[in-house]
This record gives structure tokens, C-alpha cells and sequence, in this order.
């Protein structure tokens, strides 16, 4: 039986999120043996949005393909710039108008083809967007049969309604990563039907900050409940991801392991 290892990274946050990838993400890459690399880039233009600049390096590069999230558009231009962007997948069950693809179907070097899904929740999400089950079932019918590996990136705040999911496509997709809340959970499993899951993968960004950002600003957010400028930690960078073995002739994940190191930019030794 073929095992083949694929490596998901959690929301990249800004500048020091995208040197850890490039160092850190590179190394795990191939020390882990990952044909495959898929990572959610959602923050990674300063904490907010994507541009094909900040992907430099990143996709292609370490990671595949990436995903995006509720802040996908929130870099002006990049509405322009992701069609003619492969690599990128927002989510899928946004309105049919938005530019960009919801899912792809891509060659994996080491054996066949996969397929990544990108879709969005819609409990405690402030984002529009259609119902995530019904948007999935219609991309499923829609995959030829013949791509057996699929992996769906689930980018929503409540674990019930990820677990949802993750039950709902169980034996139906090899994985299903829960990302958004920028915090791993440590419920890594293999579901019933051969479904790896993570309520949430986490995020490549500053451990001493909240969700990425100075933890000062945000608690001062929360004091006076006035607007802040809630700025990007770049240094000391953690970086969480899930790494999934799978067999690609039937699309079953054998194995799934969460990974949460600190970069060699903390001061913390690893
Ligand atoms: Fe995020
Ligand atoms: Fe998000």
C-alpha cells in the first residue's frame, strides 16, 4: 500500500508568519516527507487579506496551494489578481459572483491527483455566505471519480459546526482541517469512515500575542470597546500545522499528527 504524507499549515500572519513558512515550513516539509503542501494564507498581507507579492516564495514554493478565509478580500486588488492565481482557493460557498475558484483539482508529484476545497462557516462568522453542507455535497458530485485524495480546508469559529463537517464528510474526503480561531486544538483524529480531522490547525504567528496581534492593543480593545489599531507581532513566531498520511488509491487517511513548534525567531528554545 502507497502512504503519502500531506502537510496543511494554519493561517499565516503577516511578515513573520511568511519567514517562519519559508524557513521552518520548508524544513518540516521535507524532513516529514510531504509530497503535498497546502496552507491557509488568509492573513498573510500584514494580518489581513493576500497579494501575489506575499505569496513570493511562499506559493509555489513551500506551499502548493492556499487557502483563503473571511479576510480573502481584504487587500485591495487581489479580487484582480486571483484569476489568474491557480494556486489560490477562496471559499467556495461565497456568492458565485466573487473572482477565483472555490475548489481545484491538482497533480500530486508523488502519485496522482488531489482535490482542495475551501469553504467557510457561518456560526458566529460575520461573513455572507451560502450553506457550507449543501456548497460541498455539489462540489463532491462534481469531482471525477478517478480523484480518489481530497482535502477541504473548513474555515469557521465553532467547533460543533466543524465537527459537523468533518462527520458530515466522513468517508467521503481524506481530510477536513478546521482553521480561523488561530489556536490548535488537540483533537487530531481519524473518524469512523476514514476521514482525517482538527477542530483547528492553529496559526504560523507571534506566541506572545493574541491571534497574531499585540495582545496590548487588543486588551484595550476590550476595556474600552473603541477601535484599536491592533498591529502585527513579527517576531517569536509559532508555527502549527497538521500533517496527514493517506493512501491515494482509495483516498483514506491512515494517520494525522498535529505539529506546534516555535521558529528559530522566539527567544523560547524550541
Ligand atoms: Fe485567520
Ligand atoms: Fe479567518
Amino acid at each position: 500500500m502507497i502512504s503519502l504524507n500531506l502537510l496543511f499549515i494554519g493561517d499565516i500572519v503577516g511578515k513573520g508568519g511568511r519567514r517562519a513558512v519559508a524557513s521552518l515550513g520548508a524544513e518540516i516539509r521535507k524532513k516529514e516527507n510531504c509530497s503535498f503542501c497546502i496552507a491557509n494564507a488568509e492573513n498573510i498581507a500584514g494580518g489581513a487579506g493576500i497579494t501575489a507579492k506575499c505569496l513570493d516564495g511562499i506559493s509555489p514554493g513551500v506551499a502548493d496551494v492556499v487557502t483563503g478565509g473571511d479576510h480573502v478580500w481584504d487587500q485591495k486588488g487581489f479580487d484582480k489578481e486571483i484569476v489568474s492565481l491557480a494556486n489560490v482557493i477562496r471559499p467556495a460557498n461565497s456568492s458565485s459572483l466573487q473572482p477565483g475558484r472555490g475548489f481545484s483539482i491538482y497533480n500530486n508529484p508523488a502519485s496522482g491527483e488531489l482535490a482542495v476545497i475551501s469553504l467557510l462557516g457561518r456560526v458566529f462568522m460575520k461573513t455572507e455566505s451560502n450553506c457550507p453542507f449543501e456548497t460541498v455535497q455539489g462540489i463532491l458530485a462534481k469531482i471525477p471519480k478517478t480523484v480518489k485524495s481530497i482535502f477541504v480546508d473548513f474555515h469557521a469559529e465553532a467547533t460543533s459546526e466543524k465537527a459537523a463537517m468533518a462527520h458530515f464528510l466522513d468517508g467521503k474526503v481524506t481530510a477536513v482541517f478546521g482553521t480561523h480561531t488561530h489556536v490548535q486544538t488537540s483533537d487530531a483524529r481519524i473518524l469512523p469512515g476514514g476521514t482525517a480531522f482538527i477542530s483547528d490547525v492553529g496559526m504560523v504567528g507571534a506566541d506572545d500575542s493574541i491571534l497574531g496581534r499585540d495582545k496590548n492593543a487588543v486588551i484595550k480593545k476590550f476595556l474600552t470597546g473603541m477601535p484599536q489599531k491592533l498591529e502585527v507581532v513579527d517576531e517569536g513566531i509559532r508555527f502549527d500545522a497538521a500533517i496527514v498520511s493517506y493512501n491515494p488509491e482509495n483516498g483514506k487517511a491512515l494517520k494525522i499528527k498535529s505539529v506546534s513548534l516555535m521558529s528559530e525567531y522566539s527567544n523560547v528554545p524550541p
